[in-house]
């Protein structure tokens, strides 16, 4: 038995889980299965990947504390994943004590090691913010192109890549004043050290040819040494020698596989030292995306090396996600979240179609929908589910749903599929996906012919030819049985719904060699639909609209108004005491609001369709006070509250901080 341990990329905590981030998932957790069901020790870790300014950012924006935000994540994150099917063995974080200590050891082991070393940046800061500025929240106008509204890093225009503060008219992203220059002391991660290393690992066979031959590529170009660290304020964690500063999140982030794996260990009583601090044990395995290549295939396995840690046995790595040909996008509605995805249609559809086009290269992979539904409907409701809805309903009909006491002859079906378990084991391995679904159609297209010739529809209409009726019956259901294990890591829901059909015992690769007879199977029931055009196109419409860049629409000159005229206007703070619809009114709410000295007030207010009742009582609002009361059908509405947004279900109450009391004053 192997021991093997496998992750994912960790996604980062502050966006949705899309279909892109699937291809990888999918494709580890399939591997994975695979593994399991040949009888290995396998475990998938995961985690998400918290920290860094743009968490930092959101959860300032939100109102809430980054830690809060990263948890609401990690539950959003998760159910995403279980909705499709992915089986991790432990889905982690990395803002978590684990990965705090672990981080700190790959850090100070090779700080003593003398792979580190401090070096003074001269950097872009806002004055206004109290923080120096990372490359993209820096914006400005391109120095070659002219272009406008450019990241600190690189022109989206005309690509070319300058230093932040090469920008024309550059500035905060976040309040928009000019970035001033201010020095730093950082601290550099010395890759250098780790040339001769890096050159032999990477052509150990633990990368695939072409990624071995890019990084050839960036050798020949010289290796650089790595800022690993940041000022505050940053969500992440602090140096131990170096307060104020803050690991880069791209130092802890990888270390957040062994987090989630040590985390895991004290949990199952295992030994962490197993699988990180030797290597002949245990093979490790990481699936990445080609976009972050240098961080696993130089940095991890450097600053592994250099804190006295094993190297990966090997990097996988995939391409990107296309969809119907071309880069997923807001604005064509082809970005498609993965609850998007599972509010329309099966994941087992996305898991087949994903594995019918994987392969062991970097190529990207398009999701062509036309060619999606057709697959799916082709291969798996047309051939595989085809073999066992013909043929089961006979043996329940004419043999009291039992299988023939041993098992007939089969002209050599039946080997034939067992032999070719061989061949698909290996396009498993090899994450060739696509090859082991070609053959396994290929398998089911030669049963289907069996039945077809056999044509039990017509046997059963002989009863002196119900021995051969039970008889094809019979080697139909096993072939499928067997198409059903080689298709177990793709659809596995699908595989346990055929588990229970057959009342089978858990699956394994080996449990194929011997065929089923002598046993009572259950009626079918469906195993999967066809997918329904309609709900594909449903899916392309609901998608996320395009964000549009909002210009602030000009204040027209007779909606100024002067300081007293504002003052006159008595803004309060009020309670919601009491929320409830009102009849005949669909979209207002009666609300009793406590407003301290100036008692309770009863208010109509037109935010139904974006609030339940239950939802506001109790929370602290605005109220306009001072407003003449006035006479509506349903009674008389002393004041109005205050929400931000269009209307409708895009309302958002205003709320005062926390501390204010009902009745205060707002100034
Ligand atoms: O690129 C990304 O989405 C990163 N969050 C991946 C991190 S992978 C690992 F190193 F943590
Ligand atoms: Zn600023």
């Amino acid at each position: 038995m192997r021991r093997i341990l496998v992750t994912s990329a960790l996604p980062y905590a502050n966006g949705q889980i899309h279909l892109g981030h699937l291809v990888e998932t999918i494709q580890t957790d399939i591997w994975v299965r695979f593994q399991k069901l040949r009888g290995h020790e396998c475990h998938y870790f995961c985690a998400d990947d918290t920290h860094g300014t743009p968490i930092m950012i959101r959860a300032r924006n939100e109102g809430i504390s980054p830690e809060l935000l990263v948890q609401r994540m990690h539950v959003e994150h998760l159910n995403d994943f279980k909705g499709f099917y992915i089986e991790f063995d432990n889905y982690y974080s990395t803002n978590t004590e684990e990965n705090r200590l672990l981080s700190e050891e790959v850090y100070l082991k090779n700080r003593t090691a003398g792979n580190i070393h401090s070096s003074t940046l001269r950097q872009a800061y806002c004055e206004k913010d109290q923080m120096f500025l990372p490359d993209r929240f820096i914006r400005g106008t391109c120095p070659a192109c002219g272009a406008e509204d450019q990241y600190g890093d690189a022109c989206e225009s005309c690509s070319k890549n300058y230093a932040p503060l090469d920008l024309k008219n550059a500035k905060c992203a976040l309040c928009g004043t000019k970035p001033v220059e201010k020095n730093s002391e950082h601290l550099f991660f010395k890759l250098t050290h780790f040339e001769a290393f890096l050159k032999t690992w990477i052509h150990s066979g633990a990368l695939q040819p072409e990624m071995a031959n890019k990084l050839d590529e960036w050798f020949l170009s010289g290796l650089q040494d790595w800022d690993i660290s940041r000022d505050g304020p940053y969500f992440g964690f602090e140096i131990p020698d170096a307060p104020g500063k803050y690991f880069y999140v791209w130092l802890d982030a990888p270390v957040g596989y062994m987090a989630s794996c040590l985390e895991w260990c004290k949990r199952h009583n295992r030994d962490f030292a197993e699988f990180w601090r030797r290597d002949d044990l245990v093979e490790v395995y990481h699936f990445i995306g080609k976009d972050i290549l240098y961080f696993h295939t130089l940095f991890w396995p450097a600053m592994l090396k250099g804190a006295g840690l094993r190297s990966p046995t090997s990097v996988f790595t995939h391409g990107f996600l296309t969809v119907n040909g071309q880069k997923m996008s807001k604005s064509r509605g082809t970005f498609i979240t993965a609850r998007q995805y599972l509010e329309t249609l099966d994941p087992e559809y996305l898991r087949y179609y994903y594995a019918a086009k994987l392969t062991a290269r970097v190529d990207d992979l398009d999701l062509q929908l036309d060619d999606f539904m057709l697959r799916v409907n082709s291969d798996l409701v047309g051939k595989v589910v085809n073999i066992a809805s013909r043929t089961a309903g006979f043996l329940h009909k004419s043999f009291q749903g039992r299988l023939t006491a041993t098992y007939p002859e089969d002209g050599g079906l039946h080997q034939q599929f067992v032999t070719a378990g061989d061949e698909i084991a290996e396009w498993y391995e090899s994450r060739e996906f696509s090859k082991a679904m070609r053959t396994i159609m290929a398998l089911a297209d030669s049963a289907n012919r069996f039945v077809e010739t056999k044509a039990p529809w017509t046997l059963a209409k002989h009863p002196e030819q119900a021995k051969e009726l039970h008889e094809t019956c019979t080697i139909a259901i096993n072939l499928f049985r067997l198409l059903m294990i080689y298709l177990q890591p793709v659809l596995p829901v699908m595989a346990e719904k055929t588990r229970k059909f057959l009342q089978l015992p858990p699956y394994s690769w080996d449990g194929r060699l011997q065929p089923l007879c002598d046993q009572t199977i259950q009626e079918f029931s469906h195993l999967m639909v066809r997918v329904d055009p309609k709900k594909v196109e449903a899916l392309l419409n609901t998608t996320t609209p395009p964000t549009q860049p909002i210009q602030p629409p000009a204040l027209s000159p007779d909606k100024i108004i002067d300081i007293e005229a504002f003052s006159q206007v008595e803004l309060r703070v009020a309670k919601i005491l009491q929320a409830e619809p009102v009849e005949g009114a669909d979209k207002l709410l009666r609300l009793t609001l406590d407003v301290g000295e100036l008692g309770q007030k009863n208010v109509f207010a037109g935010i139904r369709e974006a609030y339940r009742p239950d939802e506001i009582v109790g929370r602290l609002t605005v109220l306009v006070a001072n407003l003449q009361p006035r006479k509506m059908r349903f009674g008389i509405s002393e004041g109005m509250i205050l929400a931000a947004g269009p209307g409708g279900k895009e309302l958002f109450l205003l709320s005062p901080d926390q501390g204010a009391k009902p009745g205060m004053r707002i100034r």
